[in-house]
């Protein structure tokens, strides 16, 4: 079994499990929730509250064991913790699971009784949207529990955070180029990219905007035939074989997670690897093997936090010009991220990992300045 509290505590046996969640400590806390007649059983993990709150969404996913579900909201919620401490949010990272196939056991009942749990942690942990729920299932939860966001705009909500997260990886592209080419124009480029669902298909937007040449891949035929009807110049590979192997400039990975592995690295003649999926290494070790290769991979949870600065603003009341002006500000941070790890002769993704580590200590630190309530 995974152990949740890290190396410390958790014993020699467990000391490999504990690693893979990053850091001597663990998380903060790991909350089961069940109830029976509706059919809830939820895990919520909060990583840190260093910075504010856990801000993460909720996946609602039929996992195949509680322990696949364990281990899962435990690496999301700690990615969690570093894609907000990056994005310059005051909040901390946190995430839940839902174990079960939406399609078949989500309803009104289930969704307000885990509305309840969240309510019961007191506005440590802020949830929204992930793979399975909805805006609309925000609000649902929303009638039980202050503490959600990504709710729809009718409700107050920031709607869609694909908006901003589209957005957010073509300013972390812009500044990828800029750092191999020298001009944060993507004009003449050729982009791959790898799905497009909600994010692909609005950077697809972005880029042909930009004067960049795009060749597109998806499991989908609906999602391909939505990008051409827009855009009759993009061009579709037959797999995704032929999209990584074709001649590019950019690989930008904008559908499952592990998508980036050692034979990507072999095959790619792309300079930059740079999308929208969250966790595209497949294993720990593939950022210096890109690095290796003289491929600059942008690290994914810093180029789509766009999406949770879309939701994280409606805490204060949603407003979408401030939001993009705070997504805008992942071109600067992904080129200080780039000229750090070729400062310190290491892989961007290390260098990223360093800023949000560095910023969760020296802010979260200030903590220990007392203030009377
Ligand atoms: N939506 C957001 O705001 C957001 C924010 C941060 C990260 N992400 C991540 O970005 C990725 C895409 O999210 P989305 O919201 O666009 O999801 P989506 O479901 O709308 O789109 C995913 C697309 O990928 C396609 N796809 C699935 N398997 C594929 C495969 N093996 N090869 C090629 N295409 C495949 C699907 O057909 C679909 O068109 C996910 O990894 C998600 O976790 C999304």
């Amino acid at each position: 079994m995974t152990s949740v509290f890290g190396p410390d505590v958790a014993g020699a046996e467990d000391a490999a499990a504990a690693s893979a969640l990053g850091g001597p400590g663990g998380h903060e806390e790991v909350v089961f929730c069940q109830d029976r007649q509706s059919g809830l059983r939820a895990i919520i993990a909060i990583y840190s509250t260093a910075l504010g709150p856990g801000l993460g969404g909720t996946r609602f996913y039929p996992y195949q064991s509680e322990s696949a579900a364990l281990a899962d909201v435990l690496n999301l919620s700690r990615a969690m913790a570093y894609k907000n401490a990056l994005a310059g949010l005051d909040l901390g990272g946190g995430k839940a699971v839902i174990i079960g196939d939406p399609d078949l056991v989500k309803t009104e009942a289930l969704l307000r009784a885990y509305g309840r749990f969240v309510e019961s942690l007191g506005g440590r942990y802020i949830t929204a949207c992930d793979i399975g729920t909805y805006s609309e299932d925000m609000d649902i939860v929303a009638r039980e529990s202050r503490f959600v966001t990504g709710r729809t705009i009718p409700n107050g909500g920031a709607g869609d955070s694909s908006v901003l997260t589209a957005f957010g990886v073509f300013q972390g592209m812009r500044a990828c180029a800029e750092h191999v080419w020298g001009s944060t124009s993507l004009d003449g480029k050729t982009v791959g990219i790898e799905g497009v669902g909600k994010v692909g298909h609005r950077l697809v937007d972005h880029l042909v905007a930009d004067g960049a040449r795009v060749v597109i891949f998806d499991t989908s035929q609906a999602a391909l035939e939505r990008v051409q009807a827009q855009h009759p110049a993009v061009s579709v590979a037959a797999s995704r074989a032929e999209l990584i192997s074709s001649q590019l400039d950019v690989y930008s990975p904008c559908a499952l997670g592990g998508a980036v592995d050692e034979t990507t690295a072999e095959v790619l003649s792309a300079r930059v690897i740079c999308g929208g999926a969250n966790n595209q290494l497949a294993h720990p070790g593939v950022e210096k093997v890109l690095s290796d290769h003289g491929i600059v991979y942008a690290p994914d949870y810093l180029v789509n936090a766009g999406g949770v600065i879309q939701v994280a603003d409606e805490l204060h009341g949603f407003s979408f010009d401030r939001a993009k002006a705070k997504a805008s500000q992942i071109l600067a941070t992904t080129k200080q991220i780039l000229a750090a790890a070729d400062a310190d002769g290491v892989p961007p993704a290390v260098a990223a990992d360093r800023l949000a580590e560095r910023r969760i200590a020296e802010i979260g630190r200030l903590r220990g300045i007392y203030l009377r309530q």
